[in-house]
């Protein structure tokens, strides 16, 4: 097995692999590793099945159960704008913006799975954003500004998936995240941020947290945090849903497009400065 890596930012293609068997401990180990240490790990010409795709899942952790548009509970979705085993494909068209799975739940997806069963000939790639280097990279500015702070995040998926708004629906759901914070594996701060679903900042008044949160999604964007996959069919690709932010580009709306996605359950995130975890984390240092 070789770990490549896809750009200087993060990503890396694991290559001599194949999927439809079990793997060995220490395999599994090293692809654990390289996933914390790049973020996304693709693994391409796989025909997997739905079972052989649950099976790597559950080598990161336990499955999240999730739900759709279409239907109530499963333990995997289909991405899509055609029918599969009976079941219509969710988020059909078009562009997304920059999201994290699940932030606005108390516990979000650990990482996804998401596997190729077909692409469009051009676009429906997904672009990755560091917010490992997203942090590392910020101004002392704005570090002071982010260490403590806290973010609502609310998911209105009524409305698009492309533009934040204001949800005019009480039970969209919302919840507040620290906005700096610990990598659960790593354990190095990671800045928390979306432009989709990233509401407000605790504590500010709204244009400072509009200011705020639109001058932390236009750093976290820069092209030199971004890894874009542009995808073939019978890709496996897994992301780390704290470490990175995902989108999607545009693609022309009659050619097909169908992923296969088990997600992997998290934990709640904990603030990389916070009190309760001084203790046990490395000093804090303001620059
Ligand atoms: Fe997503």
């Amino acid at each position: 097995m070789e770990i490549r890596p896809l750009s200087s930012v993060l990503g890396a293609e694991v290559v001599g692999v194949d999927l439809r068997k079990t793997l060995d401990q220490e395999t599994a180990r090293r692809i654990y590793a390289a996933w914390v240490k790049h973020s996304v790990i693709v693994f391409r010409g796989q025909e997997l099945s739905a079972e052989d795709q649950k099976r790597f899942a559950l080598l990161l952790g336990e499955i999240q159960i999730v739900r759709g548009k279409n239907y109530a509970q499963s333990d995997h979705m289909f991405i899509g704008n055609v029918e599969i085993d009976g079941r219509k494909g969710e988020i059909p068209y078009g562009e997304m913006s920059f999201h994290s799975d699940g932030c606005y739940y108390e516990v979000p997806m650990k990482a996804g799975t998401l596997y190729a069963l077909e692409v469009p000939s051009v676009g429906g790639n997904t672009a990755f954003a560091s917010g490992r280097r997203g942090y590392a990279t910020l101004p002392a500015r704005l570090r002071e500004q982010v260490d403590d702070a806290e973010v609502l995040f609310i998911y209105d998926y009524i409305k698009n998936d492309m533009y934040r708004s204001k949800p005019d629906w009480a039970d969209a759901p919302r919840f507040v995240h620290p906005l700096v914070i610990r990598h659960p594996d790593a354990g190095d701060p990671i800045l928390y941020c979306n432009r989709l679903m990233a509401d407000s900042v605790i504590g500010l008044d709204e244009e400072k947290s509009e200011a705020l949160i639109t001058e932390l999604s236009d750093h976290l964007e820069q092209p030199e945090n971004v890894y874009e996959h542009v995808w073939k069919q019978h890709d496996l690709l897994i992301w780390d849903n704290l470490a990175v932010a995902h989108a999607r580009t545009d693609f022309d709306p009659n050619e097909r497009r169908a992923m296969r996605r088990y997600t992997v359950r998290g934990s709640r995130p904990v603030a990389y400065y916070s009190s309760s975890t001084l203790s046990a984390g490395p000093t804090r240092v303001r620059t």
